[in-house]
């Protein structure tokens, strides 16, 4: 599979007006890979990075290179309450020698497929403390929830939860009819939220964006071995919200995105990049070491 393949252009305006941006990404891609593949050969063993293969929420229109990268979910039962907490899964810690050194991984085996640090580690994301394999032996606030942000596009978020609450799988109950006047109703309910970022610097905070959906469920159900069914329960299905083009936040039935035919998909304000949440694919990217923290 190519890595970071571009499929472009150009028809409209609008689209002659990517492409120009699509030149500059091509190139920073270039400028990125490079220096990665330098890191990589000359830098301490530990740090991950390289060709990294993952699974995304697809990118289907715009600048940005790939999908953004999918975050396997699980429930956990809340006590006394009928009710769960919405986590993101962080791959098994464990030690392997590299280069003659002990070092952490966090790597494993889902439903066929290798789930690694590593698929978070592009746009900046590769120094923030939660990427580390080991970050949470080190920062014993960090856990795996996903809390909201303290604001948000969507007005529910706005009105029924404060930033920082744990997400709950009840405060998606309405899944299957939730609008807010942007493309279909009823096709998936959004939340944006953190992952792995409690007491840090806001710079470091994990963006995420957390989907229940009736399409999502279904997916799953058809196929119960699948990976999409093992990344995700009861419909709701996770992705690290970083736009793979220059890092902007995107969102779901996002204000603006019907101009673009993304009423009903994953939107990039910033330069009009699309993502199908209801497609996930396969892709491959050269993932950034992580700083060395010695
Ligand atoms: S499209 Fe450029 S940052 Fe998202």
């Amino acid at each position: 599979m190519p890595v970071d393949e571009d499929k472009y252009p150009v028809e409209s305006d609008r689209r002659r007006f990517v492409k120009g941006v699509v030149g500059g990404a091509t190139l920073a891609g270039i400028t990125t890979a490079g220096s990665a593949a330098v890191n990589s050969a000359t830098a301490p063993s530990g740090q991950g990075g390289g060709t990294t293969t993952f699974r995304a929420v697809e990118n289907t229109d715009g600048p940005a290179p790939r999908g953004m990268p999918q975050i396997p979910i699980e429930l956990e039962p809340i006590d006394g309450e009928d009710d769960y907490y919405i986590k993101g899964v962080w791959p098994e810690v464990s030690t392997e020698t590299q280069q003659g050194r002990e070092v952490k991984v966090a790597k494993q085996d889902i439903a066929g497929v290798t789930y690694s640090s590593e698929w978070f580690q592009y746009c900046g994301v590769q120094t923030y403390t939660g990427v580390y394999p080991d970050a949470q032996e080190e920062n014993s606030d960090l856990t795996n929830y996903f809390r909201y942000t303290e604001s948000s596009q969507y007005e529910w978020q706005s009105s029924e939860v404060s930033g920082g609450d744990r997400m709950k799988l009840s405060d998606f109950e309405d899944y299957e009819t939730w609008e807010n006047g942007v493309g279909t109703p009823g096709i998936g309910k959004p939340a944006t939220g953190t992952w792995r970022s409690e007491g840090l610097e806001p710079a470091e905070t994990m963006p995420v964006e957390i989907i229940r959906s009736k399409r999502i469920e279904q997916m799953a159900k058809e196929n119960p071995d699948s990976w999409l069914a093992a990344s995700t329960d009861q419909g709701v299905m996770a992705h690290l919200n970083k736009c793979t083009h220059f890092c902007c936040v995107p969102g779901f039935k996002k204000e603006g995105s019907a101009k673009f035919a993304a009423a009903d998909a994953i939107y990039c304000q910033c330069h009009q990049s699309v993502y199908d949440p209801f497609n996930i694919v396969e892709k491959s990217f050269v993932a950034l070491p992580r700083p060395s923290k010695e």
